[in-house]
This record gives C-alpha cells, structure tokens and sequence, in this order.
C-alpha cells in the first residue's frame, strides 16, 4: 500500500484517498463542490470535464437553501462563483493538467450575454492558458424566437495550467477514411491530388529560377514515393507566385513563409496514421437518461477525446458537476479513475447506479 500523502478526516476525505491512493477506481461525493475541492491534496487530478450549470436557466434537484451555482441574482456573481471554483481546480491539477470546460450561451432581456467568453475571460485572467475554443455543434436546436437564429452550439474550452502539458495526440487521431491509388498510370493521393497540375505550374512558373524548379520537381517526386509507399494519404505543395498562402509573410515568423522564399515551395503532408479532430464537433446530446435527470447529460462521445487525449491510463479524471456521473462513468470505461461531486443526492445516487452497470468485462 502506498504511504498516505495526507491524513483523512471525514467520509469525503476518506472516499478520496481511496481514489487518489489507487485502491478504488472511483467515488461520487455529494457535496458543494467548492467545499469538496477545498479538501483534494493539489496536484493530483490529470484532467477536469464538466459542465457547470447554465446562469439563472435551469433548476436542478437540490435543497433549496444550497449553494446552487447558477442561482446567482445576477450574472457577474455567476463568473466569479465559478472563476472561485476553478482556482480551486488549478490547485490540484498536476502541474500536466488539462480542464475542459462545457459552457452554454444565455439570452436576458432579448441579449445575448456571451456567458461562456465572460467566463473563460475570467480564467484566463486568474492564470488558465486557453488552448482551444471547441464549438460542440449539437445539430438540432430549440427555436424559441421568431427574431433570430436557432442555437445549436455551446462551447467546450480546453485550458492547461502550464504551456508544457499531457497530451496524448496519437490517442485521438482521426484514421484515413480514403486510400491513395495509382490511376492511368499516376499516383493519385486520397483526395485525388496527382501531382500533374504542380508540374506544369512549376514548369511554366515566372517566379521560379531554374535550379528551383529542378529541386521541386524532385522533392514532388519524394512525396509521390512516400504516398506510394505508404507514408502519406495526402499532401498539398505551395509554389511561389501560384497558390494563395494563409499564413504570414514574415519569414521570421512562419516556417513556410521562410521556406517559400529560400527553397520556392513547400509541402504540407498527411501522414498515413491520420489526423487530428478539428475544433467543431458534431455530436448529438445524449437522450437516454434526459428522462431521469430532466437536464442536458453529457454524450459518452463528447468526453472520449478529452480524456484520451489529457489523462494517462489510470490517471484521475475530475467533474466538479457531475450530475449523472457522465464524465467518471466514461473515464472509468477509459480504465482511468474518477471522482464526481454534485450537489444533489438524487443524482449522486443515479451515478452511482449508472457506474454499478458498467460492464466490467471491459477491464
Ligand atoms: C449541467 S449539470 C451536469 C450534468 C453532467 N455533465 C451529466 O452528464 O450528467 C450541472 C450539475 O451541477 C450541479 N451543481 C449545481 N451547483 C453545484 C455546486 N455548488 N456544487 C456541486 N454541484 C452543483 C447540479 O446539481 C447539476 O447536477
């Protein structure tokens, strides 16, 4: 048994140490989270999801003289409860740690509030390191005026304590749906790029000398090798005076810039392991538990990327709003620990039914 790294005093105390000491895999704590995370030892959860509640929206199942976050009389006490909460985070993330954070956007009187930037502005400004703004794209949504848009998308922001962090890229990479092929005659990559038009730009190229045309016209046929060995699915190459370039000109700035200017071209490559999910998400909201729990659960998919991407196998995965347990029922099936706190005893006891039917056949 490994040596307790702080001494327990309470059942909640004690639930955690249990998860923190690797002898249980999980624990839902019913409690105010504030108060919950004040107890956490720092520095030893990999990875935070959650998804606080709305401001002034919903209403949740709990006693009605608790500290329900988004009871708040007015939305700047909403940030702060919230930017306080997640301080508290920061302390006992490890110093590798990632947090994702799920937040909706509100209308008051007629406004849209922008909810979610006040919130992450906040955090940035107490030391949160903003990475990306991911638009979860939920497809359907609700028309509730005649004068606007439907909202379909909330925001899921992925912050880190420190620039260096944990981040499981090839966990989470996006495998080639289309092969390269050879077709009349010609290496065709998996969107269809030959190779021919770059030829003929670069042999009837103004802004080429002729030693740079010979050596892109050799690298061209580097890649067409990688693609036919196998190394690449795809690839776009970027001549000097022909393609539109969207990064900046300042060679001392950009890598391609630089490399246009001294060699001519360059190439951007897919390797053959797939790329990386891009930052808008399309996943529909998880209905099957919307009966019980009459509030927005998170989809098994949505955490899947989070947390292979942010906590090792076996590492701990937090949501400080656990509802239904989404997040440490998922983490669990990822054969990482968890720990779930929320505020209300009915849904803490849902999670830990729902957690009890996972099927353990996994491990
Ligand atoms: C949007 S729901 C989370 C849903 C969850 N992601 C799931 O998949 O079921 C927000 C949760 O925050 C809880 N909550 C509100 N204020 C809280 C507080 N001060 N401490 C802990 N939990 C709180 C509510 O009871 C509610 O279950």
């Amino acid at each position: 048994m490994l040596a307790r790294k702080y001494q327990y005093s309470s059942e909640i105390d004690y639930n955690i140490s249990k998860v923190v000491e690797n002898e249980k895999y999980y624990t839902f704590i019913c409690g105010d989270s504030l108060e919950v995370l004040q107890s956490i030892p720092s520095e030893i959860v990999n990875c935070v999801v959650t998804s606080p509640p709305y401001w002034n929206l919903r209403e949740y199942d709990v006693a009605e003289d608790s500290n329900v976050i988004g009871n708040e009389s007015n939305y700047q006490n909403y940030v702060i409860n919230l930017t306080r909460i997640f301080d508290e985070i920061r302390r006992i993330l490890t110093k590798d740690g990632s947090l994702w954070l799920n937040l909706g956007d509100k209308y008051h009187n007629k406004e849209l509030l922008g909810m979610p930037w006040r919130v992450a502005l906040s955090l940035m400004d107490n030391g949160w390191i903003l990475r990306n703004d991911v638009i979860w794209d939920q497809m359907k949504g609700t028309q509730s005026s005649k004068d606007r848009l439907r909202d379909v998308y909330e925001h899921i922001f992925h912050f880190v304590k420190n620039k260096k962090y944990y981040y499981a890229h090839d966990e989470i990479r996006i495998a080639p749906v289309k092969k390269p092929k050879i077709y009349n005659g010609e290496i065709v990559s998996a969107t269809g790029v030959s190779g021919k038009k770059y030829r003929q730009q670069i042999s009837e190229s103004k802004f080429l000398s002729k030693e740079e045309k010979t050596a892109a016209n050799q690298a061209l046929d580097e890649i067409l090798l990688e693609i036919l060995n196998g190394k690449l699915v795809d690839f776009r190459m970027t001549i000097r005076g022909e393609q539109r370039a969207f990064h900046s000109d300042n060679t001392s700035i950009s890598g391609r810039a630089k490399e246009l200017e001294s060699k001519g071209f360059y190439f951007i490559k897919m390797g053959a392991n797939g790329h990386l999910p891009s930052d808008i998400w399309r996943i529909a909201p998880e209905d099957t538990w919307r009966k019980d729990a009459h509030y927005a659960v998170f989809p098994e998919e949505l955490l899947v990327n989070p947390i292979k991407a942010t906590c090792p196998e076996n590492g701990i995965v937090l949501d400080p709003f656990s509802g239904t347990g989404s997040t440490v029922v998922t983490a669990f099936k990822l054969k990482r620990r968890g720990i779930g706190i929320d505020l209300s005893e009915y849904y803490t006891d849902l999670a830990k039914q729902r957690i009890k039917n996972v099927n353990l056949s996994l491990f």
